[in-house]
């Protein structure tokens, strides 16, 4: 089965298509000849999930989905959250929001915080949402090099690496957006 994947992030592409089986084509909006800026206008992951995938559907008349991501920091009253993007602000690179959350998280004990992906797919117009998450901690440095976003500072429970330092077999088995992909695909193998 084909699927458009809509992101423009080439590392959400690189760990979805690591972790479906070859049944499903995952199409990238650049095989398509789509530049378009993905409007994210909510402030809830699962609106900016579904806004992103029907912008797609609606555009192309094609079966697709789209994934939003939001790291929720307890001590900071669940921020970045929806505003993980651009938490340091427009055209902030990842470092920088790094660095931010390491500032406001000086001196802070509680390091809990989870990252929570909400999957919404849309077959034939009609949407489906799968949500995944991860418990964790904020570190106080970075470590690693893999991954991407804030994966040099999160440690998930259980683990003694941070996702950066995880390879991405490990990273999708256990990760926010992994767990949601692996309820995309079982609902797909279930309605063959
Ligand atoms: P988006 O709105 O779903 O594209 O994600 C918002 C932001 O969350 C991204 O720009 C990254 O900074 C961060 N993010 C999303 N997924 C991950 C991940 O798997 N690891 C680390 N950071 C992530």
């Amino acid at each position: 089965m084909d699927l458009i994947f809509a992101t423009n992030n080439k590392h959400k592409l690189f760990e979805i298509k690591a972790s479906v089986s070859e049944k499903i084509n995952i199409i990238s909006l650049s095989e398509i000849n789509c530049n378009d800026e993905i409007p994210e206008t909510h402030n809830t992951i699962e609106e900016n999930a579904s806004e992103k995938a029907f912008y797609i559907y609606n555009k192309y008349n094609k079966n697709c989905f789209a994934d939003d991501t939001g790291l929720e920091i307890d001590a900071l009253n669940g921020e970045p959250g929806v505003y993980s993007a651009l938490y340091a602000g427009e055209n902030c690179s990842f470092i920088d929001n790094i660095n931010k959350v390491l500032e406001k998280m000086h001196g802070i004990k509680n390091r809990k915080a989870r990252f929570r992906t909400v999957i919404s797919l849309i077959i034939d117009n009609v949407e489906h949402q799968f949500e995944g998450k991860v418990e964790g901690e904020i570190l106080t440095t970075l470590y690693g090099a893999g991954g991407f976003g804030y994966d040099p500072i999160f440690r998930p429970t259980g683990f003694n690496e941070t996702f950066a330092q995880m390879n991405i077999e490990t990273k999708n088995k256990i990760s926010h957006r992994g767990l949601a992909v692996k309820k995309l695909v079982d609902f797909l193998n279930s309605n063959k």
